[in-house]
């Protein structure tokens, strides 16, 4: 497990013909800011979990109203927590809240696993979403390659919104494809990090920090829980309790 985390130096400009340059939309979202951030993510921007020690049914979040809404890809989202509690996929910031205190939507009733495991986290929360995600390859997932506007309106004395991910479906030769921004602002090759989405893979990513999309090599679609959540002691005594073996540090 720990390889495949982690490799440093394998991203290649040569290998992506297609890179953001300086008039991408992403290179204009704040790094730099006075909020909270966690001591888990400081180093490298994301922490792997351990598995999930469940599994969601199928028959569970495939019964879910799907929104058609494209963001990293060819995409569907079922909403289960949004801003105001409606089926809507747009950002908080068009009702004019930050990504947290989100309202549960009528999906959530279908899916009371999922209520029960974002609740058990302790820490506030905002967007809550399944993604259906068709397959790309790495060619085209590059060209979606973004950094996340999480944070809009959130006061600097706040904590900061990161996400994290639950993979719902087995797809062990998917990564969700990681990278710092190099002095430029744009993504950094020689940061290239890869999280495998096997099923029941979780992880948390500070996705306005880090350019992130997910390269889908299977023949169906991928599902995944996303969550946006507060930092907070909450939710850094939930990362330490639930952090994967290989990612803790040496007593
Ligand atoms: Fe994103």
């Amino acid at each position: 497990m720990e390889a495949r985390v982690g490799l440093g130096l394998i991203g290649s400009r040569a290998m992506d013909p297609f890179w953001p340059t300086a008039d991408h939309w992403s290179v204009k979202i704040p790094l730099a800011t006075p909020h909270q951030r966690l001591a888990q993510l400081a180093e490298r921007g994301f922490v792997v979990l351990e598995d999930a020690p469940f599994e969601v049914p199928a028959e569970q979040y495939e019964s879910l109203q799907y929104l058609d809404w494209k963001s990293g890809g060819d995409t569907n989202f079922a909403p289960i927590a949004s801003a105001d509690g409606e089926l809507d996929c747009r950002g908080f910031w068009d009702k004019g809240k930050t990504d947290k205190d989100a309202l549960w939507t009528s999906n959530a009733e279908r899916v009371p696993t999922i209520r029960q495991y974002v609740e058990s986290v302790g820490a506030n929360f905002g967007r809550v979403r399944i993604i259906k995600l068709e397959p790309q390859t790495r060619e085209d997932a590059i060209r979606s390659i973004h950094r996340d506007d999480n944070n809009r309106f959130n006061p600097d004395h706040e904590g900061w919104v990161v996400r994290s991910w639950w993979e719902l479906t087995d797809n062990p030769d998917s990564y969700m494809l990681l990278m710092d921004s190099g002095p430029d602002g744009l993504p950094d090759p020689a940061t290239e990090a890869r999280v495998p989405l096997h099923l029941g893979a979780r992880f948390v990513v500070d996705t306005q920090r880090l350019w992130h999309v997910v390269v889908h090599q299977g023949a169906a679609p991928r599902y995944a829980l996303i969550t946006s959540f507060e930092t907070s002691p909450a939710l850094s005594d939930w990362i330490d309790a639930e952090l994967a073996e290989h990612a803790r540090l040496p007593a």
